[in-house]
């Protein structure tokens, strides 16, 4: 009897553990449904990419390598989410690769959209 409740109490204990571990892994992502966080995504345009692009409206000159704005980006049809991933993790011709990872890929992508009908 005494056993039993020990062992039951363990498994709680166990059960209330990994409870925490996956609320703790789930916690910052979960207040935004989308992946990605838009207000890093505009600190990390601001660092990798307003040397081509203008990445926000405080920005006064554009860069002339012929780099669409990120507003433009975001208007286009056929930019989504998963085309802009697909887009940042591969290199491109005129674009140079920049190695990001794939929460900075979430980021930025969820800026680029925040921009949308801006
Ligand atoms: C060295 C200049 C340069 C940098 C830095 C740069 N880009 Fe670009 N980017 C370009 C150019 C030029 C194009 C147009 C590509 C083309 O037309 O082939 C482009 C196109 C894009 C497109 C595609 C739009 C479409 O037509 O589908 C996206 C999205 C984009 N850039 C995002 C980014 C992001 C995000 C960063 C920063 C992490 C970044 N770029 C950094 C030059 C740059």
């Amino acid at each position: 009897m005494h056993l039993a409740n020990n062992n039951r109490r363990r498994r709680l204990l166990s059960l209330a553990l990994s409870g925490t571990v996956f609320l703790g892994m789930e916690t910052g992502r979960a207040a935004a449904q989308e992946p990605g966080d838009a207000a890093i995504g505009h600190m990390l345009g601001q660092k990798w990419c307003s040397s081509c692009h203008v990445i926000d409206s405080t920005q006064q000159m554009g860069a002339s390598t012929g780099a669409p704005s990120f507003f433009a980006i975001a208007r286009m049809k056929s930019i989504t989410r998963l085309s802009l991933r697909v887009f940042l993790q591969t290199p491109h011709q005129r674009m140079p690769d920049l190695h990001l990872t794939r929460g900075e890929v979430d980021d930025l992508s969820a800026y680029i959209l925040s921009l949308r009908g801006k």
